[in-house]
């Protein structure tokens, strides 16, 4: 049986990938990859989740077509994506007689994706990877673009390279286990490329986010496709995030980032719900500034509200002061020359990178904003 799918390039010189987007492709894509396949097997990379709700069509349906899967199962969490397991999977990667041209699968979210596309990027100098994202964040962001990592001792995704995709493989059918705060998670990165560009895909988000959060195909596809085609775009256009370009990418995230920090990067705050409060903060911070016009930030915070997102500091299960958040920033990897480039905006749809935010400032901000809340 053929099934449909849409289509979206990324465009990269030497890396350029497709992004093949439709319901039920894990359990009919075969004839997609079998190519990829120098021996009539796989090796995939999992977690104990996926491998319980995704993993069985998947591999029913590979093996009824005579493809064999070879499974590593990772424990669930962030906490997985650390050096032994790193280490784990590079060795068996190695005992199962791995080469360079081979197309290793990631199946699975964020943890997933970035801990095996760093295997892939080092294991015999680079092997190819597929990345069949299985959380809505992992769809609409972190398959695409690129960016693999683990996290160190000193903080997340610190040590890791870019290594793009040979594939990306989404079923939005997929989403249909995972849990809703999950999917409110990735939301929060779908709306973000409204606030990046799209004033009019934001609009879309505000009309159709009942629709999304029924599990509506088409509804579901379209904000999919939407925003990898933003990602993919923006990616093309700086795919090392060199010249400022993919750090629009980062809306929100240096709140977001010092949020989750202060929560210990765990359950308690998921990373897209640290957008979410990032992105208000982000757009809150411009208005106070005069660069943007009021009342933006209250109408995102009113569509998140609707996705069942935290939008304020206080809706964080975190007590602290500006002074605590401000020295999370510090250490974020983006910090350069004693400066760190902050997401700001002119209006929805309309970022820009500031690179000379007086951190002083940030720090009032975040002090008015959290007394301010205690208020409200
Ligand atoms: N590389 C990038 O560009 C990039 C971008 C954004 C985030 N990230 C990284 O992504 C990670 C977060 O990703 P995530 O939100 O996907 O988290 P995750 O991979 O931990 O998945 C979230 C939870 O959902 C479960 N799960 C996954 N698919 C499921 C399914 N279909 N049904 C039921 N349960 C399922 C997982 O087991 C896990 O418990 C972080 O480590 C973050 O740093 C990377």
């Amino acid at each position: 049986m053929t099934i449909s799918y849409e289509t979206v390039k990324v465009a990269l010189n030497n890396n350029s990938y497709d992004i093949l987007i439709g319901d039920g492709l894990t359990a009919q894509c075969t004839n997609i990859i079998r190519d990829k396949s120098r021996d009539g097997k796989f090796l995939l990379i999992t977690d104990e989740n996926v491998a319980r709700y995704v993993l069985p069509k998947f591999q029913n349906h590979m093996e009824k077509n005579n493809i064999r899967l070879e499974i590593f199962t990772l424990p669930v969490g962030e906490k997985a994506k650390n050096w032994i397991n790193l280490e784990h999977i590079c060795e068996w990667l190695i005992a199962k007689g791995v080469e360079r041209n081979d197309h290793i699968i990631a199946l699975g979210g964020g943890v997933v994706g970035d801990i095996t596309g760093f295997a892939a990027h080092i294991i015999k100098r680079g092997c190819n990877f597929i990345q069949i994202p299985t959380t809505l964040l992992a769809q609409v962001d972190s398959s695409v673009g690129g960016k693999t990592a683990i996290n160190s001792k000193s903080g997340k995704n610190l040590v890791g390279a870019f290594h793009q995709p040979s594939l990306v493989l989404i079923d939005p059918m997929v989403l249909d286990s995972l849990p809703p705060r999950e999917i409110a998670a990735g939301f929060a990165e779908i709306v973000k490329y409204g606030l990046i560009q799209d004033k009019s895909f934001f609009n879309w988000c505000n009309a159709e986010v009942e629709n999304f959060f029924v599990g509506d195909s088409a509804t579901r596809i379209h904000a999919i496709k939407t925003s990898v085609t933003a990602k993919a775009s923006i990616v093309a256009a700086d795919e090392q995030e060199r010249s400022g370009v993919r750090a629009l990418l980062n809306l929100g995230h240096t709140f977001g980032h010092a949020l989750e920090a202060e929560a210990g990067f765990g359950d308690t705050l998921l990373h897209g719900e640290g957008v979410a409060v990032g992105m208000v903060l982000a757009f809150r911070y411009s208005e106070t500034q005069g660069l943007c016009p009021p009342h933006q930030a209250k109408k995102i915070a009113a569509l998140l509200s609707k996705a069942k997102l935290p939008t304020r500091i206080a809706d964080c299960p975190i007590s602290c002061d500006g002074e605590t958040l401000v020295g999370h920033m510090m250490h974020d990897k983006k910090m350069s020359a004693g400066k760190l480039p902050f997401l700001l905006a002119r209006a929805i749809g309309q970022a820009f990178l500031a690179n000379d935010i007086d951190i002083d400032n940030i720090r009032q901000f975040l002090d008015d904003t959290i007394a301010s809340e205690k208020h409200s």
